[in-house]
């Protein structure tokens, strides 16, 4: 059975991933210090282990007898990374070369890794394929280009090997709804659509209406977290077959805008929601759009939900 180390286990994305692993039969142990992460997100079959990756000692131990750890355990709010860069430099540049450091040591010689669209920052063209210039234009983004880099290095002079999966839009919860733990104080669209919609918060926003685009609101490519627990099983299994590291797109390749975001989750919702229209959020671009072919070709994986309105509904069945 092979042994792998979910350390950000006991988040969002990363309770999903554990699942999927669980579901295709490894031996999974999550490691999280749950500042954010939840052991309601556990199901019985992950072992854990309440650990700081900030603690090297700690993740020593938990690396013994691993064969591929996956990353997921940064620190995610834009606007905090450029409020407090200090604390993304620790949590999630310190956090990651321990990490690898860790793995130097336990002699692990692969991993997957958590990385983001943020790294291209604003899209020089469209779709953004894994050719596009890295330009993050926030700390966040800056942290994760950190990450990759260093990757490619302990490749280089310690025969690591990595696949960096680039996320674009995560959204949506386990259909079976074995994921049990809500995030707390969301900062995206989807769940505070779902906040407004339960009167955790009195309405919400639409930041512009007046981009170039096809009804004036954003375009972003969201991608459902059980099809980017998929990817993240896939990527072990062709590291384990001899696949080359890698950095991979995981989106649809599809665009879906916020106005549309909003309309269908009143459909699933089945009532109106309370919301206006604000000026644009500074630092969005009008358009986010994977080219995700590379992923699809390379980890042999597509995406099962394409329908908004489905996506939303995993996510409302959060609330029901
Ligand atoms: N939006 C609103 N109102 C809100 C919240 C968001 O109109 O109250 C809009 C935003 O302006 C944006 C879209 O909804 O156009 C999506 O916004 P999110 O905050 O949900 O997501 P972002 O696209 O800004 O960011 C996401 C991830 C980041 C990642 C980035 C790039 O949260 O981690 O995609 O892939 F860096």
């Amino acid at each position: 059975m092979v042994k792998v180390l979910v350390i950000g286990g006991a988040g969002y994305i990363g309770s999903h991933v554990a699942l999927e692993l669980i579901d295709k039969s490894y031996d999974v142990t999550v490691y999280d210090n749950l500042s954010t992460g939840q052991k309601a997100n556990l199901t019985q079959e992950a072992k854990f282990i309440q650990g700081d990756i900030l603690d090297f000692q700690s993740l020593k131990n938990a690396m013994k007898g691993v064969d591929a750890v996956i990353h997921l355990a940064g620190k995610k709010a834009v606007g905090e990374s450029m409020q407090n860069p200090q604390l993304y430099a620790v949590n999630n540049m310190q956090g990651s070369i321990n990490i690898l450091n860790a793995m130097v040591e336990e002699n692990v010689k692969n991993i997957v890794f958590s990385s983001s669209a943020a790294v291209y920052g604003i899209p020089q063209y469209l779709p953004i394929d894994e050719q596009h210039p890295k330009n993050p234009m926030n700390f966040y983004g800056y942290t994760k280009c950190m990450m990759e880099d260093l990757m490619a290095w302990y490749e280089k002079l310690k025969g690591i090997r990595y696949m960096a999966l680039r996320y674009f839009n995560a959204v949506g919860y386990d259909a079976l709804k074995r994921v049990k733990g809500k995030e707390a104080n969301p900062q995206n669209l989807l769940p505070i659509i779902m906040d407004a919609a339960t009167s955790r918060r009195d309405g919400f926003q639409i930041f512009g209406n007046d981009y170039d685009t096809k009804d004036g609101t954003c375009e972003r490519d969201y991608i459902h977290v059980s099809d980017l627990a998929t990817a993240h099983e896939k990527a072990i299994h062709k590291l384990f077959s001899g696949e080359q590291s890698r950095c991979l797109n995981l989106g649809t390749g599809k665009t879906v805008s916020v106005q549309q975001v909003v309309d269908a989750a009143e459909q699933v919702i089945g009532k109106p929601l309370k919301y206006s229209y604000a000026p644009r959020r500074a630092g969005d671009p009008a358009v986010l759009v994977a080219k995700a072919d590379l992923a699809f070709k390379v980890l042999g994986w597509t995406p099962r939900y394409t329908d908004i309105k489905e996506i939303i509904q995993t996510t409302w069945n959060m609330e029901i």
